[in-house]
């Protein structure tokens, strides 16, 4: 068996991943085989040698997107409440499933167990997880109809995740409403060599396919079939980290539906061109994409618009509505998406404590999704009501900021409803406050 692998192995100057073969016992052996014979070299040969991003070798900027603003005039109100209504009729009717992807690593957070589990409520404490799970729970006794939801984990974090809810008692789900499905995993490559790292003789070092992963991992656990058969028809996607998101938000449902979009994506205005959010673009070929923090020139981020505000404003917050025949078509290919790659610190057997970034890890992104789509609808939404997730242990999307504004928002929606709230002089509640998604899931809902 080891000389057949290492001939296949050669080929791709990969046999090195034979270290340490002969300290591993026969189940081990066979085991680590298995996944060496399923690895694709090709792939992870070509991913090596590729080394440009598209959008940098475009000397010209892309344009801003049309956009579904805020509302402001009557006919904006008028438009925004049919789209409301059109939306709560499709979850009504049993048309919408929610995919939460939670298969990250959460490294800039440093939180031991899944990012989910992190305590966020201002309060009580409450749990990413809890949260969602309560949100999807309000919605599906609002709508008289139990809403599917499906998580993403990794092999890493699958475990932990699964336990969390059981533990929890589902957070009062029905069981069957909820399931989890597991995202792929590939190996980071040495940086300077191209050569696949091991964390231990007989171990690869592994990580997540990134949050565009999803799509193979919904289509390989069969999920997009068994809700085409189901009568879905569109799929709501958002990420564990952001806890002021709109679960399922009919008005964006209703537009996705009315416009007839293949993808559908929420965006906040940026007015720090230093900040370090995704911008949704339309591109020289009219499609539409997403320009990473990191791939954005500083003179495209700089640049103005006549009105004095930002040209390209409009930061992605990562909040989808997919049609599903839209998904099943993409996962119908081969190579769904593009794969990205970063440098990145990565402990492994030959460097067990990297002092610089010495790996590259590949990572496919969901707004890769935006140019293979014919339809496209950006929405706008107000950021304090809907957007800051948790990504840092500190600073900007720390756990402090996320506490801060979901203060803010429901401070905000007790003031709509008639209520007070006592503000410091700087503006902000000076107490905590927490409201329950059961209890309201927006200002108009606590108003009510
Ligand atoms: P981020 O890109 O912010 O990554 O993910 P992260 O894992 O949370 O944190 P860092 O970068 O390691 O610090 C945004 C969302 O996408 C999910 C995350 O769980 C989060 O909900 N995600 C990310 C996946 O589900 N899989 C991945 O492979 C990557």
């Amino acid at each position: 068996m080891r000389q057949e692998l290492h001939r296949h192995l050669a080929r791709f100057g990969q046999e090195h991943l034979l270290a340490g073969w002969d300290q591993l016992s026969p189940p081990e052996q066979a085991c680590f085989a298995a996944e060496l014979r399923a690895l694709d070299l090709p792939l992870l040969q070509q991913l090596y040698l590729e080394r440009t991003a598209e959008v940098l070798t475009d000397p010209v900027p892309p344009d801003p997107p049309e956009l579904l603003p805020l509302p402001e005039s009557v006919d904006d109100w008028q438009q925004f409440e049919d789209d409301r209504e059109l939306g709560e009729q499709r979850l009504r009717g049993g048309r919408v499933a929610i995919v939460l992807v939670a298969g990250g690593q959460g490294s800039r957070l440093g939180h031991e167990g899944p990012k989910g589990t992190y305590p966020i409520g201002p309060i009580t404490g409450r749990s990413l997880f809890h949260l969602h799970a309560e949100k999807v729970l309000a919605l599906s006794r609002r709508h008289e109809q139990a809403l599917p939801l499906a998580v993403m984990t990794s092999p890493e974090n699958d475990a932990a995740t699964r336990a969390f809810f059981e533990e929890k008692r589902w957070f009062g789900l029905e069981p069957g409403q909820v399931t989890f499905f597991t995202q792929g995993m590939l190996p980071a490559l040495d940086a300077a060599t191209g050569r696949i790292l091991l964390a231990a003789p007989g171990q690869l070092a592994l990580s997540p396919n990134g949050h565009g992963g999803v799509l193979l991992a919904l289509r390989d656990a069969g999920l997009l079939d068994a809700w085409q058969q189901r009568g879905i028809e569109d799929v709501f996607y958002f990420q564990v980290d952001n806890p002021l998101v709109k679960i399922a938000d009919p008005v964006f449902l209703g537009a996705h539906a009315r416009t007839g979009s293949d993808v559908a994506v929420k965006v906040v205005r940026k007015v720090d061109p230093e900040e370090r959010i995704g911008l949704v673009v339309r591109r020289r070929d009219g499609r539409h994409g997403v320009l990473e923090y990191s791939e954005l020139p500083a003179d495209w981020a700089q640049a103005r618009a006549s009105d004095g505000g930002l040209r390209l404003w409009a930061g992605s917050t990562a909040i989808h509505v997919f049609s599903l025949r839209f998904l099943q078509r993409l996962a119908q290919q081969r190579t769904v998406l593009p794969y990205h790659r970063a440098l990145k610190a990565v402990t492994h057997l030959a460097d067990p404590a990297p002092k610089c970034a010495n790996a590259i890890k590949f990572e496919m992104f969901i707004f890769d999704t935006l140019p293979l789509a014919e339809r496209v609808l950006v929405m706008e939404t107000p950021r304090a009501e809907e957007f800051e997730p948790l990504k840092n242990a500190a600073g900007p999307y720390s756990p402090e900021s996320v506490r801060a504004a979901l203060v803010a928002e429901f401070a905000r929606w007790i003031e709509h409803g008639g209520g007070q709230v006592r503000r410091d002089a700087d503006g902000r509640p000076s107490v905590p406050l927490e409201i329950s998604p059961l209890y309201a899931l927006d200002a108009a809902d606590l108003r009510g």
